[in-house]
C-alpha cells in the first residue's frame, strides 16, 4: 500500500482511522437526501403561511457549577440547589413514550453516560427507540458544553470526539448530533463555529451575546445569520440561531416546569380559572413580536432551563395543551421541534442571511457588565487544565504505541478513560472559566488529579519496554516513573532526596524538541548522563523560598537543577542523574550584578537587558531586532457595587475595575540575584508591596529565541484596604511604536483575530462607560501588536488562558490573577476569593516574549508568525517528564548498560515543521485514531504556510499501517458517508 497525503495549508486537521481489521458497517442511508439530513429526523410540519413557533424542550445540565458533577447527577446537596440529572432523563423518557408528538434534546454526554450505565437494558432500549424515532435528538453531544474563551481547540476536539463516540457506542448512528447547542457560554468564539463545520454540524444555537449586538439584530430581523468560522478553510459557514428572549428559557408565563410558578394551561371551559383564551391572546402578541426578529416566519422558543424536566410530564402536558390551543389559529402555529428541525424549516424558506466573519467577544449583558473577568478567574485551575491536556496527549500516544507493539489492543486503554472524561469536564463553561463555587473547583482538582495518576500508572512499564528495544528474554529491569506535579513550587521528593535517579522525557510532538528540565534538588553537585554522554547543567535559585507552603513531608527546595534534553519526535530519552558531591562547588546565585553597566543576559542573537536603576526590563534583542521594551506588574481595584445593573461589582464572571489606569506597586523592584549559566541566563526580581507578593525570573535559554517571564503572584491582601485586586503584567515598548489602536488575539489557540480598540465590527457601543473591561479579549495562547511601518511585531504567548488587551500605544497587558471580595450577581453566589495555606492563593505562570519582523522572514528563514506557531505547540504539548527509579540496572554506568536504549522514536523521521500529529490514540476494535494538522494559517509564512506532503507509509518506525479510513473531525462518521450528504448551503450577503 502506498498512500500519500497532502496536508492543506489551512490548518485543517485531517482525521484518519487506522484499521487493523476491515470495518464494513456503513452508516444508515439517509432518507432525506435533499436537505442532506438525519435519517432519523422526524420533523413536524410547518405552515408556510403562519408564524411557526418551534418549541424546543431541553434541560440545561451544568457539568458542575453550584454543586459538583456527582451532586448534580444524583441530586444531592439540595440545600444549595434542587437538581438531579438521573431523574431528569428517566422522567423525559417516560413522558416521550406517552405521546409520540413530543420531542426532547439530550445535550451533555458526561451526564448521559452516567445515566446510561445505570439503566436496565429495557430502559436503554426505550431511550434508543426514542432516538431512532426522532423524538430524542442528541444535540451538541460533547462531554460538556465547553467554554469558548478559555478552551484550547485541541481539548475541544478531544471532548467532542469522546462524547460523540459514547453516543455512537450507545444509541448508534441515529444519535450522531448535527447541531451545536452552546446556549450558556459567556460569549462565542469563531473557532467553535469552524470546528462545528469540520465536525459536520451545520448550525449553532446560543443565548449570550452583547446586548447592543442583540438589540440591533432584533431590530433588523437577524437572529438567524450565516457564520463563517474560518478565514482559511472552504466550507466553514454554519447557520446561527439566537433566542428571542434574553436567556435559553421560555418567556415569563410559559414555564411549566416544577421549578417555575407559572400557571398551567387550564383547558376546561367550565373551570372558573379557564385560561386558554388569554394564553392564546397573549402569546399571539408575543409571537408576532418575535417573528420580526427572524428572517423567516420560524421563531425559536427554547422550552427549558437549568436542570428542568425532573418531572417532565408537567412540562409536556402543558405544552401539549399549548400547542393544541393554537390548532385552528389563523396566524400562529406552535409545534414541538428540535434544533435540526428548526434549521430544516428555515432552510426551506431560503432566506438571505447576513454573514458574520468575526466572533462574539466580549459579551456584556448591559453597559457596565462585561464578562471579561472569567478569562482569568482561577488561574491555577486554568493551568492545571493545560497540564492535564499535555499528559493526556502523551499518555494516549504511549499507550497506543505499546498496544500495537504488544498486539494487545486493549492493553492499558482503560487507564486513559478517567483522563479523557476529566478533561471533557474541565472544558465545561463553569469549570475552565473559574465561575463555579469553591467546593466544586476543589472537586475538579480532585477529579483531574485522580485521572492523571491513573493515566500515568502504566507509563513506567511502557517506557521500560520501549527502552529495552529488541531484547526478547525476560529482564529484571523495573522502571517506576511519575511526573512531579508540584515541581512548580520546587517540590519533587525523588529529585530532592535520592542520590541517584532517572529522568525520562516523552515528546508528543512530531518534531524533535529541546526541553529544559528543571528539578528541585538539595545543594549538591550531580552528573547527568544520557545517550549523548554527559550533559551540562546549571544550578539555579528557585523563584521563591515558598515559605508559605506547609505540606506534610514535603519541603520546597531553594535550589533547582536545569539541563537541556533534546528529545526525538514522538520519542523518549532517558537520563541518569547521580549526586557526585555533597556540597555545591559554585553558588546558585551566580555573580552579583550591582553596578554592572552591561546588565545583559543571553547571547548576541537572543538577549535582554535590565535597567540597573529600576531593575526592570530595558530592551530585548532577537531575530536581528533590538527593541526598547519594559515590563512591570500593576493592579486594578475591583468595583464593589451591590446592585445588579449599573453599580455592579467585579466577580468571577465580570471584570469591572474602579479605575481606568492600573495602580503601580509600591517601592523599588529588587535585584534578587542573577545567573549566567551554561544552559540558561536568569535575572530574578522581587516586588515589595504590602498588598501582594510578586517574584519573577526573566530568562533566556542558550538555544531558544524567546524570552521567558516566569512569575509568581500571590498573597493578595484584601483586608489592608478592603478592596479586591486584579493583577496584570504589562509589556510597554518604550521606543515609538504605532500599532494603530490594533492588536491581535488567537481564537482557542488557532486562527488569529484582529481587535480594534473601542470598536466592534458588527455594532456600535459606548466604550467610554467601561474603557478597560470592554477592550479585554480572551487570550488562549497569544496576543500581539505590530508596527507595520517599522516592521516589528511584539507577541506574548501564555501558558494558560488569560484576559488581555492593548489599551495604549505599544502596550500589551495580560491579567494574571484576581482576588475579589464581592459577588458579581451572575449566579455563583460566592466571591472569587481563593486562599491556600491561610493566605491569598499563589499563582505561578509563564509568558513568552517574541519579537521579530511583522511582514518578512527573520534571519532564521521563518516569519515571526511561524516562530510563534511552533513555540505555541511546544509549550502546549511539552514532553511528559517522568522522574523515578530504575532497578535491576546499573545507574552509574549508563553507557555500559547494553540492555537499555536511552533514546527511542516511534517515527522514522520528523514531520515537516508545519505539520503535527495532533492525535494518536487507541480507538476501538484494534483501530487507532490519527489526526494530522497543518499548524499555520494561509499567508503567515511564504514557505511554511504552503501545502505539506507527507507519506504515511513511510512515517512510523514502530509499526506498519495496514489500512486507513478517513472520518470527520470527531471520528464518528466516515468521510465517504459524510460527503454523500453535504451540509446545507445558505444564501447570504457579505458585509
Ligand atoms: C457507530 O455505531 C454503529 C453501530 O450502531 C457502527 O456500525 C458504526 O461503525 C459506528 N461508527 C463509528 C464511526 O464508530
Ligand atoms: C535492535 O535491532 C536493531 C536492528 O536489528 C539494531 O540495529 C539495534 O542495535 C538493536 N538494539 C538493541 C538495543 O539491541
Ligand atoms: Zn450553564
Amino acid at each position: 500500500m502506498s498512500l500519500k497525503r497532502t496536508i492543506l495549508p489551512t490548518i485543517l486537521p485531517l482525521v484518519l482511522l487506522l484499521f487493523r481489521g476491515v470495518v464494513t458497517a456503513p452508516f444508515e442511508t439517509f432518507e432525506d437526501n435533499l436537505s442532506g439530513h438525519l435519517g432519523c429526523q422526524k420533523c413536524h410540519d410547518i405552515d408556510k403561511d403562519k408564524i411557526n413557533v418551534h418549541l424546543i424542550p431541553h434541560s440545561h445540565d451544568d457539568v458542575g457549577w453550584l454543586k459538583t458533577v456527582d451532586q448534580y447527577y444524583f441530586g444531592m446537596n439540595t440545600g444549595i440547589q434542587h437538581a438531579g440529572v438521573q431523574y431528569i432523563i428517566t422522567s423525559v423518557v417516560e413522558a416521550l413514550l406517552e405521546n409520540t408528538d413530543r420531542r426532547f434534546i439530550q445535550v451533555e454526554t458526561a451526564f448521559f453516560w452516567k445515566w446510561w450505565k445505570a439503566q436496565s437494558e429495557e430502559m436503554q432500549q426505550n431511550f434508543k427507540y426514542l432516538v431512532d424515532n426522532g423524538q430524542i435528538e442528541m444535540t451538541n453531544g460533547a462531554w460538556a458544553m465547553n467554554d469558548e474563551a478559555c478552551a484550547n481547540y485541541q481539548s475541544i476536539i478531544d471532548q467532542f470526539t469522546w462524547g460523540l463516540r459514547i453516543i455512537n457506542d450507545t444509541v448508534g448512528t441515529c444519535g450522531a448530533p448535527r447541531t451545536g447547542w452552546q446556549i450558556d457560554p459567556f460569549g462565542h468564539s469563531r473557532e467553535q463555529a469552524s470546528l462545528f463545520a469540520q465536525l459536520g454540524f451545520d448550525s449553532i444555537f446560543f443565548a449570550r451575546l452583547d446586548h447592543d449586538d442583540k438589540t440591533k439584530r432584533q431590530e433588523e430581523g437577524r437572529l438567524n445569520y450565516a457564520w463563517q468560522g474560518s478565514a482559511n478553510l472552504d466550507d466553514s459557514i454554519i447557520f446561527g440561531g439566537i433566542f428571542p428572549t434574553s436567556s435559553y428559557s421560555p418567556p415569563s408565563g410559559y414555564c411549566w416546569d416544577y421549578e417555575c410558578s407559572d400557571d398551567p394551561v387550564n383547558d376546561d371551559p367550565e373551570s372558573p380559572d379557564y385560561n386558554v383564551k388569554s394564553v392564546v391572546e397573549d402569546f399571539t402578541k408575543l409571537a408576532k413580536q418575535y417573528a420580526k426578529y427572524y428572517p423567516t416566519n420560524n421563531v425559536l422558543m427554547a422550552m427549558g432551563g437549568d436542570f428542568q424536566y425532573e418531572a417532565a410530564e408537567m412540562n409536556f402536558v402543558n405544552m401539549d395543551k399549548f400547542i393544541k390551543a393554537f390548532e385552528d389559529h389563523d396566524e400562529v402555529k406552535l409545534l414541538y421541534s428540535t434544533p435540526s428541525c428548526y434549521v430544516k424549516a428555515v432552510h426551506e424558506s431560503n432566506p438571505k442571511l447576513h454573514l458574520k466573519t468575526d466572533d462574539f467577544f466580549p459579551y456584556s449583558n448591559n453597559n457596565n457588565s462585561f464578562w471579561t473577568g472569567y478569562f482569568t478567574s482561577r488561574p491555577n485551575s486554568k493551568r492545571f487544565e493545560r497540564t492535564g491536556h499535555n499528559i493526556l496527549q502523551a499518555t494516549k500516544q504511549l499507550v497506543a504505541i505499546d498496544s500495537i507493539r504488544s498486539t494487545d489492543y486493549e492493553k492499558n486503554v482503560d487507564n486513559l478513560r478517567y483522563l479523557r472524561e476529566a478533561m471533557g469536564i474541565m472544558q465545561h463553561h463553569d469549570a475552565i472559566t473559574g465561575t463555579e463555587r469553591q467546593h466544586v473547583a476543589s472537586d475538579y482538582v480532585r477529579l483531574l488529579t485522580r485521572a492523571v495518576e491513573y493515566a500515568e500508572k502504566p507509563i513506567g512499564d511502557i517506557v521500560g519496554e520501549l527502552l529495552q528495544g529488541n531484547k526478547t528474554e525476560e529482564s529484571d529491569l523495573k522502571l517506576q516513573l511519575s511526573s512531579c506535579l508540584l515541581s512548580n513550587i520546587s517540590i519533587c521528593n525523588v529529585s530532592q532526596k535520592s542520590d541517584a535517579f532517572v529522568v525520562v522525557g516523552y515528546n508528543p510532538l512530531s518534531w524533535p524538541v529541546t526541553q529544559y528540565i528543571r528539578l528541585p534538588i538539595s545543594n549538591a553537585n550531580f552528573s547527568i548522563q544520557g545517550p549523548d554522554g554527559d550533559e551540562e547543567y546549571d544550578i539555579v535559585t528557585a523563584i521563591s523560598d515558598f515559605a508559605y507552603v506547609e505540606l506534610p513531608n514535603q519541603v520546597p527546595s531553594k535550589t533547582e537543577l536545569v539541563f537541556a534534553a533534546k528529545i526525538p519526535p514522538m520519542g523518549l530519552k532517558m537520563y541518569f542523574i547521580n549526586k557526585t558531591s555533597k556540597s555545591l562547588e559554585e553558588s546558585p546565585q551566580g555573580e552579583v550584578m550591582d553596578g554592572d553597566d552591561n546588565f545583559s543576559f543571553g547571547n548576541n542573537e537572543t538577549c535582554f537587558q535590565i535597567d540597573n536603576k529600576t531593575n526592570l526590563l530595558k530592551s530585548v534583542t532577537m531575530n536581528g531586532i533590538t527593541l526598547n521594551i519594559t515590563q512591570n506588574f500593576y493592579y486594578y481595584y475591583s468595583e464593589t457595587g451591590e446592585s445588579d445593573k449599573t453599580n455592579i461589582s467585579s466577580g468571577a464572571y465580570l471584570f469591572r475595575p474602579t479605575n481606568t489606569t492600573p495602580e503601580a506597586l509600591d517601592g523599588r523592584v529588587t535585584n534578587a540575584g542573577s545567573k549566567r549559566g551554561k544552559v540558561v541566563d536568569e535575572f530574578h526580581q522581587k516586588w515589595t508591596d504590602g498588598r501582594m507578593n510578586i517574584s519573577q525570573i526573566i530568562r533566556v535559554y542558550k538555544d531558544e529565541s524567546y524570552i521567558e517571564f516566569d512569575w509568581l503572584v500571590g498573597g493578595i491582601n484584601i483586608t489592608v484596604d478592603n478592596m479586591g485586586k486584579e493583577v496584570i503584567s504589562k509589556f510597554s515598548v518604550t521606543d515609538d511604536f504605532n500599532n494603530n489602536n490594533t492588536f491581535y488575539t488567537d481564537s482557542n489557540g488557532r486562527e488569529i483575530i484582529k481587535r480594534t480598540l473601542n470598536y466592534r465590527p458588527d455594532y456600535t457601543y459606548d466604550p467610554k462607560i467601561e474603557p478597560v473591561a470592554s477592550n479585554y479579549y480572551p487570550v488562549t495562547t497569544k496576543i500581539l501588536i505590530k508596527d507595520e511601518q517599522k516592521d516589528i511585531e511584539v507577541a506574548v504567548l501564555t501558558d494558560r488562558s488569560e484576559g488581555g488587551s492593548s489599551l495604549a500605544k505599544g502596550e500589551i497587558e495580560l491579567m494574571v490573577h484576581r482576588r475579589i471580595i464581592h459577588d458579581d450577581k451572575k449566579g455563583v453566589g460566592e466571591s472569587l476569593n481563593e486562599t491556600e495555606f491561610e493566605t491569598g492563593v499563589y499563582v505561578r505562570g509563564s509568558h513568552y516574549l517574541v519579537i521579530g519582523s511583522a511582514t518578512k522572514s527573520n534571519p532564521d528563514g521563518r516569519t515571526t508568525a511561524a516562530q510563534e506557531r511552533i513555540l505555541a505547540q511546544k509549550k502546549l504539548n511539552q514532553p511528559w517528564i517522568g522522574i523515578g527509579t530504575l532497578t535491576g540496572a546499573s545507574l552509574t554506568n549508563a553507557d555500559e548498560e547494553s540492555e537499555l536504549l536511552l533514546s527511542y522514536s516511534a517515527l522514522r523521521q520528523a514531520l515537516p515543521e508545519n505539520v503535527n500529529i495532533l492525535t494518536f490514540e487507541p480507538w476501538k476494535n484494534g483501530t487507532f485514531l490519527l489526526r494530522f494538522e497543518h499548524i499555520l494559517e494561509q499567508n503567515e509564512d511564504p514557505k511554511l504556510s504552503d501545502t505539506a506532503n507527507i507519506n504515511i507509509d513511510d512515517l512510523f518506525d514502530a509499526f506498519i499501517i495496514e489500512e486507513i479510513t478517513e472520518t470527520t473531525l470527531a471520528a464518528n462518521r466516515l468521510l465517504s458517508d459524510y460527503k454523500s450528504e453535504s451540509r446545507y448551503n445558505w444564501n447570504f450577503t457579505g458585509k
